[in-house]
């Protein structure tokens, strides 16, 4: 299933109606996202998925006629997991190492990936190599200060696995490792080099996390309003990074 659907509603917006979470959780996440790549969908438009794995960022029905989807990944078996169509070519290529291929694309996506790979600097760096002059770079990445990734490096990654199955109810396979690299706005920023303008959008989204226990979720929202309200970047949950060449 893409990752980006654009019919869906916003999964939270019952509990923000219903006055549990903040009203910044009224619109996904996935629609800033979606706003920044809609202007580059033109017919021909060539675009690169890093990390698409087995869930394609955009789905099919939302690209052009012409549009050349590629997907890359560093597991062949993670794409070979997504379903018929979602990708017009597939590449097994690490991210943080150079593009296998002379080939340029007009945007370049990645969704949910920078909190797994080695090193965040090689990895912004290498997909900067990939966008053509003028063109897009669109990252979305969790925030390595977000407490759920505070919590997560200090857990095993089975025991993450187990309690993200046993808490949250996300399949075991959707877990990856996430790595120890920094990713607070300052040091994004400090890694985007070689891009004419750069945007890094932060959010304080992380109450599904703790959507196990309402009161420790009661609490979490207290402590993220004061970092949403005291514009905290550096303690934002997720980021989205928007850089053209
Ligand atoms: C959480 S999944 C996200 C998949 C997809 N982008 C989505 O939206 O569902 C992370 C993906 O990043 C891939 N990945 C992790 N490290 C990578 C690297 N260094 N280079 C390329 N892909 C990597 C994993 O194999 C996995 O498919």
């Amino acid at each position: 299933m893409p990752t980006i659907q654009p019919d869906e509603p916003p999964s939270e917006l019952p509990e923000v109606e219903a006055g549990r979470l903040p009203d910044r959780y009224r619109d996904r996440m996935q629609d800033q996202f979606l706003a920044r790549a809609l202007p580059r969908l033109r017919p021909g438009v060539r675009i690169l998925d890093v990390g698409a794995g087995r869930a394609p960022t955009l789905a099919p029905k939302t690209r052009p006629t012409g549009c050349w989807y590629v997907g890359t990944d560093r597991s062949a078996e993670e794409l070979d997991a997504a379903p018929p169509g979602a990708y017009d070519e597939t590449i097994v290529s690490d991210v943080t190492e150079p593009f296998p291929r002379a080939d340029r694309f007009d945007l370049v996506l990645s969704w949910q990936v920078l909190e797994h790979v080695g090193d965040v600097g090689d990895a912004l760096r290498q997909m900067g190599e990939c966008v053509v002059p003028g063109g897009l770079l669109l990252v979305q990445t969790s925030g390595s200060r977000a407490v759920f990734s505070v919590a997560s490096r200090m857990m095993p990654h089975r025991a993450r696995v187990f309690a993200m199955e046993r808490l949250l109810g996300v399949p075991a396979e959707e877990k990856f490792p996430t790595t120890r690299q920094p990713k607070t706005e300052a040091s994004l920023r400090a890694a985007l080099t070689g891009f004419s303008s750069v945007d890094v959008l932060p959010f304080y989204r992380g109450a599904a996390y703790f959507r196990f226990s309402r009161a420790l979720q009661r609490l979490y929202v207290v402590y993220e309003d004061w970092a949403a309200a005291d514009r905290r970047p550096d303690l934002a949950t997720h980021y989205l990074v928007a850089a053209t060449r």
